[in-house]
């Protein structure tokens, strides 16, 4: 991507924040505390999105919003709540087509030992534009059923194909990563996936005697990352494949609290959890921030931070397994702000 621009008067990065809904506030506040003190030279641009959005400009996704991550490049937000059903289009696939971030980077990385999976270390990454994420969806109604029949159609190009499953092996290539699965569903989908492995085995050639490459049926894949999730690596997948699959490597390393995700393209970059606004503990004060504090760990690292990026990491470490703080999606009694408080303590002693 190209160069991010810096702050007016300062050498530190612009960068727009969205509280987001739901927990999004109160894990956004935490993740900000610990990056401050920890000296990440990031300039905050508070923008409102989701809910925020709609009280205030009757839009999830306000024009003042867009442009702030159109100028800045970058961007981490909290979650934002979708209605079900009618209404709004999803406000998150509305920020990846606008910024055309076709690269959802999904690591999951064992934090806690001791849980169902030990040493877990797998990176999803899925394609965030097409398939069946494109929205060509309609009914056709029957006699008083509007809803009777209802008909979505998926888009895979070739060229999108290749582009997710180049960033894949670029980025097993960067991490020194061995191989990458391509996963799809070639024997049903035969053209929807099927151009999507055909393009994916063709990418694969110009990494051979490098990087590892094999593929997988989607379903098969799902069985066996329950089984015996060591045996991959890199996972590359189409959008709702890539959606489900990364939930379930959320689950092997202690679920949602813990599983960050970066959303990738060419004109911006926007790092997020992956779980949403959970509205069942939203307002308790106990929401787990971790998801939220990898994915800034990530944006560290896309900007070049990496120094940062890796203390940050160590700080999470050292907190969950040295000073067994953990909030209670990780077996702990810690509240949002506890945890913050323990980060933001090992991280200004490490500094
Ligand atoms: P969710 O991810 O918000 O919650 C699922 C379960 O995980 C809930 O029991 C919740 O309490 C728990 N959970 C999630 N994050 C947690 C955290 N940080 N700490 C502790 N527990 C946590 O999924 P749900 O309920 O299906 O979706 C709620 C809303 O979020 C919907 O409107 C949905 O559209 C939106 N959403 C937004 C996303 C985004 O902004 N990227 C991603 C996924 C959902
Ligand atoms: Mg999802």
């Amino acid at each position: 991507m190209t160069a991010l621009p810096t702050a007016h008067g300062s050498n530190k990065l612009p960068c727009t924040l969205i509280p987001g809904d739901g927990i999004g506030p109160e894990i956004v506040e935490a993740v900000i505390q610990v990056l401050d003190a920890m000296g990440a030279p990031f300039a905050w641009e508070t923008q409102l999105g989701g809910m925020a959005g709609i009280a205030e400009a009757g839009d999830p996704l306000p024009g003042v919003t867009l442009d702030s991550i159109r100028k800045n490049k970058l961007a981490l937000k909290g979650p934002l709540t979708t209605p079900v059903g009618g209404g709004f289009r999803s406000v998150n696939v509305r920020l990846r087509e606008e910024f055309q971030l076709y690269a959802n980077l999904r690591p999951a990385k064992t934090l806690v030992p001791g849980g169902r999976f030990e040493n877990i270390d797998l990176i999803l990454v899925r394609e965030n534009l097409e398939g069946l994420y494109v929205a060509f969806e309609h009914y056709i109604p029957v006699g008083d059923d509007a809803h009777a029949v209802a008909i979505s159609s998926g888009v895979n190009t070739r060229e999108g194909a290749r582009r997710i499953v180049r960033y894949a092996f670029e980025h097993a290539v960067k991490l020194g990563r061995k191989k990458v699965t391509i996963v799809h569903k070639a024997n049903v989908l035969k053209a929807l996936t099927g151009v999507f492995l055909e393009a994916g085995k063709e990418v694969a050639k110009q990494y051979e005697g490098r990087i590892a490459c094999d593929d997988r049926i989607v379903d098969a894949c799902a069985m066996q990352l329950v089984l015996n999730p060591w045996q991959y690596d890199v996972i590359v997948t189409t959008n709702l494949f890539g959606d489900i699959l990364s939930d379930l490597i959320a689950g092997l390393v202690g679920g949602l609290g813990a599983a960050p995700g970066a959303n990738i393209g060419e004109k911006a970059a926007i790092f997020e959890a992956v779980h949403g606004s959970a509205p069942d503990i939203a307002g308790k004060g106990i929401a787990n921030p971790t998801a939220l504090l990898l994915a800034a760990g990530l944006m560290l690292d896309h900007v070049g931070l990496t120094q940062h990026a890796t203390a940050l990491r160590t700080a999470i470490d050292d907190v969950l397994n040295r000073d067994n703080v953990r909030a209670g999606d990780l077996g702990g009694k810690a509240s949002t702000k506890d945890y913050a408080a323990a980060l933001v303590q090992r991280v200004s002693s490490a500094r």
